[in-house]
């Protein structure tokens, strides 16, 4: 099975949430299983600052762009130990800035620079010859891979047999830009109507790769029931429900590798779960000196490691820290960047509560390994979910997830109750409406437990043997590959 990774973001190269995550681990998964795994990214200015070795491919081609053609150059990453080759469309113009794909604001040019990647990657993947099983798109960004492969590129040999998978990994990012971009594309005006292209008098990247894909996926089960009704499918249920036979969920796995306390570089002291209580302590040391502090704090560490966005639930993180903090019965800890106004009420909160709230406004890849290291309880009360990937870092590190009943948090954590303590399957603290009452009872229940020291020592230990890592994952995928490749392609008309 010979698979292309189309995507726009992936550890270890460029990262602003879990997609990269995901995206750096699972082509070594499918690698693992056999399949020949290729993946292609933008080369972004961060790119090069990561220590890999990149070389030039000799390959490069015009792009055209409306009535530009910007020329993309392909180079070329294999990691030391890894089977995959990681190529990476150079364009300075479009990709070397200070971040992906904007500030507080998006560029104001992100449909063209897209539009050319996902161009560039199927354009890529002729060039490299040999014939594609699968070209796996993932979210907005690559949206317009599916068209291009059967719009454009039909007749090219490499492609041609090949099916195309779009991966959602968030609904309310869809790509939508003003109709007149619709030029860039290259494509057939008629194509831009309701059923395909157009969204209310706008071009929607997302809403082309659903109509074009032969599969669509998205990363938890619950997550593909939400997206097929209001509010989950953000105005597009209605097309996604007609497509439900086309659509599965797949829950995420985690590298292993990276997150994995017992050898994890970014904490003092690695630990497993024996000796938990030391390599927590350590963390805390650590943290603590991180923070400007002599001592760690002896209350129970309570974290949130997220983009400060509405999704994350941060309007009842904020409210909970004006009900908790005051009481002093636990150390929040935030580390988080995103919307200026969150970053203002945290910092107002962690200036009302110093010594009880922390806040720590940034995106540090280490700092957020010690802060789940350090941590006892984290916390995800996220608005909606489609998978998350740090209530798993949690379970691997230790501190118990209380999260909210929405998407992927569903799935991979079962709440703390007399019935699931007894037959040891309780994982966390879930709670159900999105509202601050349901965070502080959740929470509560968290922090009583931890002072039941066999009951709380038990709990980590059950979730830190909980095993996400991708092999699972991976091996849905690759039925969702062969699967597809075995069936039609999804009409154009
Ligand atoms: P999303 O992709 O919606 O942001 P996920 O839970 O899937 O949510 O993934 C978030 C990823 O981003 C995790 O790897 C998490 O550790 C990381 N992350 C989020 N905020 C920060 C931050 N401020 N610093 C470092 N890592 C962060
Ligand atoms: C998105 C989602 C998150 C998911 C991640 C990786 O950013 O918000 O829930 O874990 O993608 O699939």
């Amino acid at each position: 099975m010979r698979v292309f990774e189309i995507a726009s973001e992936a550890v270890p190269f460029a990262k602003t949430g879990g997609l990269a995550d995901v995206t750096g681990a699972l082509p070594e998964a499918l690698a693992g299983l056999g399949c020949d795994v290729s993946l292609v990214m933008p080369a972004y200015g961060e790119v090069f600052s990561k220590g890999l070795t990149i070389e030039p491919t000799g390959i490069e081609f015009e792009v055209p762009i409306g009535a530009r053609a910007p020329l993309a150059r392909i180079l070329r990453c294999r990691r030391p130990g890894s089977r995959i080759d990681v190529y990476l469309v150079a364009n300075n113009e479009l990709y070397d800035r200070p971040t992906l794909y904007g500030g507080s604001h998006d560029y104001a040019d992100n449909a063209e620079r897209y539009i050319f990647f996902s161009r560039a990657a199927v354009e890529l993947a002729c060039r490299l010859g040999g014939r594609w099983d699968i070209l796996h798109c993932h979210d907005w960004q690559t949206g317009l891979v599916p068209a291009y492969q059967k719009l454009l590129y039909g007749s090219h040999a490499a492609v041609a047999a090949a099916r195309t998978v779009m991966t959602i990994h968030n609904m309310a990012y869809q790509g939508l830009f003003w109709h007149w971009d619709m030029l860039l594309t290259g494509l057939d005006w008629r194509y831009f109507n309701w059923q395909q292209m157009e969204f209310y008098s706008q071009l929607n990247l997302l809403k082309t790769g659903i109509v074009f894909a032969d599969a669509i996926s998205t990363v938890s089960p619950t997550y593909a029931r939400e997206i097929q009704s209001a509010p989950g499918g953000c105005g597009l249920e209605g097309l996604l429900s007609s497509r439900s036979d086309a659509l599965t969920g797949i829950v995420n796995g985690i590298d292993t590798v990276v997150w994995d306390p017992a050898t994890d570089p970014h904490i003092p002291r690695p630990y497993g779960s024996d000796d938990v209580d030391a390599g927590k302590y350590a963390a805390r040391v650590a943290l603590a000196a991180r923070l400007g502090r002599a001592a760690p704090d002896s209350r129970p560490l309570v974290a949130f490691v997220g983009r400060l966005v509405e999704q994350k639930g941060v309007e009842l993180v904020l409210e909970v820290l004006g009900r908790m903090a005051g009481s002093g019965s636990a150390h929040f800890v935030i580390l988080g960047t995103g919307n200026p106004e969150y970053e203002r009420q945290l910092q107002r909160a962690a200036a009302t509560f110093p010594g009880t709230v922390d806040l720590m406004v940034g995106f540090d890849e280490g700092l957020a390994h010690l802060v789940q290291a350090a941590a006892d309880i984290t916390l995800v009360p996220s608005r909606f979910e489609p998978c998350g990937l740090t209530q798993l870092y949690a379970q691997r590190y230790g501190s118990i997830p209380v999260v909210r009943a929405t998407g992927g948090l569903v799935d991979t954590v079962v709440d703390t109750t007399p019935e699931t303590l007894r037959d040891g399957t309780a994982t966390g603290f879930v709670f159900e409406g999105f509202d601050a009452a349901g965070l502080d009872a959740a929470l509560s229940r968290a922090i009583e437990a931890h002072a039941d020291k066999p009951l709380w020592t038990r709990l980590v230990r059950h979730v830190m043997r909980q095993d996400w890592s991708w092999g699972t994952s991976a091996r849905e995928y690759l039925r969702l590959f062969e699967r597809t490749l075995a069936s039609a392609p999804a009409p154009v008309e």
